[in-house]
């Protein structure tokens, strides 16, 4: 399958990675690709992925059977517009991103959803022809791309209103190690609320387990 990650921080190179890895045609969106190119070490990740191509934005949205957006919760609409999502009628939007203010500093950041609001649902508003589904967004990108990291029965979520989508991206999250009972699915996209208010616990987690490849198990 065709995959453009828009995103070139952590998140965006585990998955776009990973999707490699595991056999589709990938490309990293990006505002700038020279300026990315030359920041974080991009450049020696790229040598080491020579199958993925780095391209601005607007093209790896044109590449695109599957979009995943990695990029920061602030600005995933505007990346999300200048990939063209609006003139991809259909296209699958797997939204692993969070809406987070570190800046007032104190243990938690602020986070951008509530009971009655999800940056997905912002996403799916903004671009209504293409098909959202939340996922992956509760765990540490390593874990995302590679469950395996983290022993035992643990799970993971989707969210969206069209069933077709979900089940590409469940058959996406196969092939990156997470079998289907483990991928719950949660109903519509506005169960995607309550996974971006995840984060708070997600932090408690990490620091009482003193590891970031930790996750949660739902237990009947
Ligand atoms: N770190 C984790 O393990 C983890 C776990 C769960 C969820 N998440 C979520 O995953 C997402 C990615 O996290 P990250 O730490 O990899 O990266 P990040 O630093 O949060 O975001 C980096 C990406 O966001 C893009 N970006 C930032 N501001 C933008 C703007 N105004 N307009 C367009 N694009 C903008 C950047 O684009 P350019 O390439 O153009 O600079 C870059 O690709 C976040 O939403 C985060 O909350 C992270």
């Amino acid at each position: 399958m065709r995959i453009a990650v828009l995103g070139t921080g952590e998140v965006g190179r585990a998955l776009a990675g990973r999707c490699a890895e595991v056999g589709h045609d990938v490309v990293v969106g990006t505002r700038d690709p020279a300026r990315t190119r030359d920041r974080d070490g991009y450049a020696g990740w790229l040598d080491a992925h020579d199958t993925i191509r780095l391209v601005a934005n607007a093209e790896a949205g044109a590449h695109a059977e599957l979009l995943v957006n990695a990029t920061n919760g602030a600005g995933s609409l505007a990346a999300s517009g200048d990939a063209g999502v609006a003139d991809h009628p259909g296209l699958v939007v797997l939204d692993v991103a969070n809406v987070l203010d570190f800046s007032g500093g104190g243990p938690y950041p602020a986070i951008g959803a509530a009971t009655d609001h999800s940056l997905a649902e912002r996403l799916q508003a903004a671009f209504p022809t293409a098909r959202v589904v939340k996922g992956l967004n509760t765990m540490n990108c390593q874990v995302m791309a590679d469950p395996a990291r983290v022993p035992g029965e643990h799970v993971t979520f989707v969210a969206g209103d069209d069933e077709d989508a979900k089940a590409a991206v469940r058959a996406l999250l196969a092939a990156f190690g997470w079998p289907a009972h483990r991928v719950l699915d949660l109903g519509g996209l506005s169960a995607a609320r309550a996974t971006e208010m995840y984060l708070p616990l997600w932090l408690s987690l990490f620091t009482a387990a003193g590891t970031a490849d930790v996750n949660i198990a739902l237990c009947r």
